[in-house]
């Protein structure tokens, strides 16, 4: 039986101030004259309540880079929805967040990409970025918005991890979310910058559980650690077609945000077709939903169930296949080509050079 998504990415927008080298959107972007319309993600939303999806994560790029932004953050909410916003806080000035207050808006999810300026604003290519971020967490906190912090981990600043940890804490947030690097979209391009060494992930773990002693009952800290590090891949979308549906910048409906990785799948616009129809009976979410695809390793695991064979996108980008096991698994025949790729990709005396994202 297929149930109705819980939860919604609205990737608003593509544009953004930022050009992280780790950006999950996919290396061909959306220009602004290709986005939908206050009036058409409006329809989006309620047509998403009305479907059972329950939060609704506004997101981009950068989803304060759009003008109607509190206008968005208020259709959701009178669709009865549960708005996310996940920002890097360029572009929020303190009478924009008053306004998306005023309409209701229900949660801040805030990107830091380093502990300093100096490594913040060379990630994020944005030279002042953290001085102004820093501006709009003070206003945040002064605001009593909930507030996560959203730090984004690799190879260049994985080591500042207690750092991070503790710049959440001052700033007030209920909850960090370290999140290692995940190789899709235009991180895949970064991967051999990005990837942290091994080392570095030991010493993140132990961090991870020594703050999660420490600052129990102050702060939840979740750890997404880095996936090719880990015997088992996953639960990715909490399987695919499962609970979570994405709209991307111009109305097309995504399983994934990575999903138009995989070729061969048709993908459907919202402005064509009903969000319930695509959802129920379009062809691309149907194509790895449930246990059918699986191939037999995965049919026959015990942990099935558990992990659902793990992220087709991740196949598809390190096999060139995606109806094949996760290759982060131990089990797989992929593992050897992921564990190649480690080795022959992170090694401390190479630096290669960051892609900036650009539009
Ligand atoms: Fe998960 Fe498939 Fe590996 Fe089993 S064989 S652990 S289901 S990826
Ligand atoms: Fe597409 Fe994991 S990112 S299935």
């Amino acid at each position: 039986m297929v149930n109705p998504p819980l939860a919604m990415l609205a990737e608003l927008t593509h544009r953004c101030p930022l050009s992280c080298p780790y950006c999950s959107n996919p290396q061909e972007l959306t220009q602004k004259d290709r986005e939908l319309t206050t009036a058409e993600w409006t329809d989006i939303f309620a047509q998403a309540a009305d479907l059972g999806v329950l939060q609704l994560h506004l997101s981009g790029g950068e989803p304060a880079s759009r003008t109607d932004i509190v206008e968005l953050t208020s259709a959701a909410q009178k669709a009865g929805l549960y708005t996310n916003l996940i920002t890097s806080g360029i572009g929020l000035t303190r009478r924009r967040l008053e306004a998306l207050q005023d309409v209701g808006l229900d949660h801040i999810q805030l990107s830091v990409q380093g502990v300093t300026a100096q490594i913040a604003d060379r990630i994020g290519g944005y030279k002042g970025g953290f001085e102004r971020k820093m501006h709009v967490a003070d206003h945040i906190a002064e605001m009593g918005f909930p507030l996560t912090l959203n730090a984004v981990m690799h190879r260049e600043n994985l080591d500042d991890l207690p750092a991070t940890i503790e710049m959440a804490l001052r700033l007030g947030a209920r909850r960090i979310e370290v999140a290692c690097v995940q190789f899709q979209g235009w991180a895949l391009q970064n991967r051999s910058a990005l990837q942290p060494s091994r080392d570095q992930v030991i010493a993140a773990k132990k961090t991870v559980r020594d703050a999660r002693m420490r600052f129990e009952g102050e702060m939840v800290i979740d750890f997404v650690p880095p996936d090719y590090y880990s015997d088992f891949p996953k639960a990715c979308m909490n399987g695919w077609g499962s609970t979570g549906v994405n709209i991307t910048p111009d109305g097309t409906v995504l399983p994934c945000h990575a999903a138009e990785t995989i070729p061969g799948l048709h993908f459907e616009r919202v402005t064509d077709k009903p969000l319930k129809e695509i959802w129920y009976d379009g062809e691309a979410f149907n194509a790895y939903r449930g246990t059918d695809w699986m191939p037999e390793l995965c049919q026959s695991c015990e942990r099935r169930d558990i992990d659902f064979g793990g992220c087709r996108c991740q196949a598809m980008a390190v096999l060139n296949n995606a109806s094949a096991t996760d290759p982060v698994c131990t089990k797989s025949p992929g593992r050897a080509v992921l564990d190649a790729l480690l080795e022959q990709e992170v090694q401390p005396e190479i630096m290669p050079e960051l892609v900036y994202r650009k539009l």
